[in-house]
């Protein structure tokens, strides 16, 4: 028995679909069901919240899981395996904000509204001003519109919510994507079952890689 456990968040359809192309047949709605036997893959799926999928499989209450690189750097302490980059869910964690950085001259602290702590203590050790994070849990747009910070730091996908709330990107601090991650005793212990499952996942994503590459090009060294 795998226990595989699955960000609830944006990248949840896009997990269950990889799952569906790799030849796993998965039900289309699982209603408010936090746990789902797949008795037929010998898989049980839990649905986590984006911030606690990694926490879940260093517990070892999931043997592997899926999550995006964003919620890793963010949680950096957290002990796992990261075994595949699924290349789906591509966004980006940014420095954004209404005004340009030369024009915040003469503010000081810097106010910086983040749901990503971490990455924001790290990214703003290279700026050299006295700097504040207020520590939000979404919505973080808002802050900046509203007058409670300055800046935020924060991901993008389309840029809608940017463009719509007229704040733009500054800086972009990482490329984030889906990860398969693994606790690192189960990695061990259920080798064959957790390669099995990251190959045909990864074949997956190499078949939609192919569709995406021109045919002449395919087969090409890079
Ligand atoms: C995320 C992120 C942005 C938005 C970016 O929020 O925090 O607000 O998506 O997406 P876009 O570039 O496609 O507009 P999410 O929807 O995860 O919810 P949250 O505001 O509660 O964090």
């Amino acid at each position: 028995m795998i226990t595989i456990a699955i960000s609830r968040g944006r990248l949840m359809e896009e997990t269950l679909n990889l799952f569906r192309e790799a030849g796993f047949e998965i039900p289309g709605s699982f209603n408010r069901n936090l746990m789902y036997p797949v008795p037929r893959y010998s898989m049980r799926l839990l649905f986590t919240k984006d911030f606690d999928t990694s926490l879940y499989v260093e517990n070892g209450i999931a043997d592997i899981g899926i999550c995006g690189k964003d919620v890793l750097l963010e949680m950096k302490e957290v002990d796992i395996y990261e075994i595949e980059n699924l290349k789906f869910g591509r966004c980006y964690l940014v420095l954004a904000g209404s005004k340009n950085l030369e024009d915040l001259e003469n503010i000081s602290p810097l106010k910086i509204a983040t749901k990503y702590f971490n990455v924001a203590s790290e990214f703003l050790k290279s700026i050299q001003k006295p700097f504040k994070i207020i520590r939000l849990n979404g919505s973080v747009e808002l802050a900046c519109v509203s007058g409670l910070s300055d800046l935020i730091i924060d991901i993008v996908n389309t840029g809608q919510t940017l463009k719509e709330n007229g704040l733009k990107i500054l800086k972009v601090i990482h490329e984030s994507t889906a990860r398969l991650i693994a606790n690192k005793v189960r990695y061990i212990q259920k080798y064959e079952e957790i390669e099995k499952i990251r190959r045909r996942l990864k074949n997956a994503i190499d078949k939609r890689m192919s569709f995406q590459i021109p045919k002449y090009e395919r087969g090409k060294k890079s």
